[in-house]
């Protein structure tokens, strides 16, 4: 398995740049996906989030929300094409008259795009889902571009790609722990991002929160059980981040030390933009979670246990 997220992001970037929104007029966009294939619907809805009046809802589940009608802009996404909630989703987005767009590899939901001459992008690389996230993403942008939620240009791609002393000193400071990922506002998806990538590539337990709910709950938890030595809080930092999210992650750090818990605030240098800062900590996600599981002697492309319950869920 190979750390390529920035170079799937450019190439199929340039390749969906011609691809078309559906004709009809949209009022809200929701973006279906599981697991590898949902985490860009995240990334587009914090780009949006500043720039988009219309709003954008992500669905990790079978059934959509009441809201969801023919004025909605419904995306698919799914790696394989056979992800049952996905396509239970789609389903109930068809039967609502929905605008659809889908993004897969192939199986079902490729052949019902076509069948039901759907717009629909073609995931060409050969990967786990995981591992295509930079694949899965540039379609998302483009539509994301072309419905006017974004804005982005070539140089947004400026990411620095040397991280392999970072990923080095990273790795080795939560192997052997229980990392909590932690992400305030754009970094929220991203902190989401880590834990899925430590549990599904380095077969580690791994947690994520967000800034600033855990100051209201989580913090008031490290008191029991008595040794919560396994634990390390995972702070992604940003300058970008409201004043007042910079000042509570100032005072958590204190708290975590009087508290004795282990913790780390972790920065991305070289990130002149928002979307740059996302980009840099998502390539080291993906490198972090590769150096864990080889630390950890686990196979970072066999999920058996993913496989294990999805066999299950096939079977009468
Ligand atoms: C496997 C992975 C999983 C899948 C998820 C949904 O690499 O990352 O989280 O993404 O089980 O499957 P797809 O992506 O095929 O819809």
């Amino acid at each position: 398995m190979r750390a390529n997220f920035i170079t799937q992001l450019k190439e199929t970037f340039r390749q969906a740049r011609g691809l078309n929104l559906p004709a009809k007029k949209f009022k809200e966009v929701v973006l279906l996906g599981m697991g590898g294939s949902s985490i860009g619907g995240d990334i587009l809805r914090a780009l949006a989030f500043s720039q988009s009046k219309i709003s954008v809802h992500i669905l990790r589940d079978y059934h959509l929300p009441r809201f969801v009608s023919k004025n909605t802009l419904v995306v698919c996404v799914s790696y394989s094409g056979n992800t049952e909630e996905t396509l239970q989703a789609f389903k109930e987005a068809r039967a609502r008259k929905s605008s659809l767009f889908v993004i897969a590899s192939g199986g079902k939901l490729e052949k019902q795009a076509l069948q039901y001459k759907i717009p629909f992008f073609k995931i060409e690389i050969k990967a786990e889902p995981r591992e295509a996230l930079g694949a899965l993403l540039a379609p998302l942008l483009v539509l994301g571009q072309k419905a006017g939620l974004i804005k982005i240009t070539p140089s947004d791609f400026a990411v620095q790609t040397d991280l392999e002393n970072k990923v080095k000193e990273f790795a080795a400071k939560i192997e052997n722990t229980t990392p909590i990922f932690v992400g305030a506002e754009h970094l929220v998806p991203v902190a989401r991002r880590f834990k899925t990538q430590v549990n599904e590539n380095s077969k580690q337990a791994a947690f994520f929160e967000e800034l600033p709910e855990l100051c209201h709950n989580t913090i008031a938890g490290l008191d029991n059980p008595p040794s919560l030595s396994n634990l390390c809080f995972v702070i992604l930092s940003s300058p970008y981040y409201y004043i007042r999210n910079q000042k509570r992650v100032k005072i958590l750090e204190e708290i975590f030390q009087q508290k004795k818990v282990k913790y780390q605030i972790w920065q991305v240098q070289g990130s002149p933009t928002k979307i740059i800062e996302i980009f840099n900590f998502l390539a080291l996600a993906d490198a972090l979670s590769l150096k864990l599981a080889s630390l950890n002697k686990a196979d970072p492309k066999a999920v058996p246990t993913i496989d294990y319950l999805k066999k299950r869920l096939a079977a009468r």
